[in-house]
């Protein structure tokens, strides 16, 4: 209910809980919300556009530029200002420290800077990079810049490592969102 007609852009980034994002995305819109996706390209290796997009029911958003030969490209700036909401899941830690130094290589992370509305992430990586320091600095760096950082909870993890560093399951993100939107 406090998710139907809201505006959410959902980043993916390239980690192996992409495959999360189809269910992500078919909650989101099963809730009434409408659904725009930004994939990295290293998360294309992981998730295809056509799942995203046909799930989505919107062309999936990759590169700055549609048409090269036309001159046609992605607004990130209208993209950022257009969500009620920016959730990235995954959030990978390549993804994380560049949002946390104001890096802009691709529109998924230009998006970020330009968007104006409450941007939640969802870290998703192994064990050792989960816990390394750098990382954790540049969760707490996103977390003071007002971001709404999910933690990454204990459990099985793809390498056969456990602890934390497992993407938050998308039903618990939904919960999240949904709190937020109905206060
Ligand atoms: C099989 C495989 C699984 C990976 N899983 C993760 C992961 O769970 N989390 C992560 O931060 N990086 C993971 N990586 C590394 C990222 O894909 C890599 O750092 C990439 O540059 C991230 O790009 P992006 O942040 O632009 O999506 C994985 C790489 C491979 C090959």
């Amino acid at each position: 209910m406090a998710l139907q007609g809201r505006k959410i852009l959902l980043g993916v980034c390239g980690s192996i809980a992409a495959y999360k994002s189809a269910l992500l995305v078919r909650l989101l819109v099963k809730a009434g919300a409408e659904v725009q996706v930004i994939l990295t390209a290293s998360a294309s290796a992981f998730v295809t556009p056509l799942t995203l997009g046909t799930l989505s029911k919107n062309p999936v958003l990759m590169g700055f530029l549609k048409d090269e030969a036309a001159g046609e490209w992605h607004n990130h700036v209208d993209l950022g200002l257009w969500a009620d909401a920016l959730v990235i899941a995954p959030a990978s830690a390549n993804s994380v420290a560049q949002l946390a130094n104001g890096h802009c290589p691709n529109l998924l992370t230009a998006v970020y800077l330009s968007a104006r509305c409450p941007v939640f992430l969802a870290p998703a990586m192994d064990l050792d990079m989960y816990a390394h320091p750098a990382v954790t600095e540049n969760l707490a760096r996103l977390r003071r810049f007002g971001n709404h950082v999910f933690d990454s909870p204990p459990g099985e993890l793809a390498s056969g490592l456990s602890g934390p560093g497992r993407m938050l399951e998308p039903e618990d993100i939904m919960r999240k969102l949904e709190e937020f939107f109905s206060t």
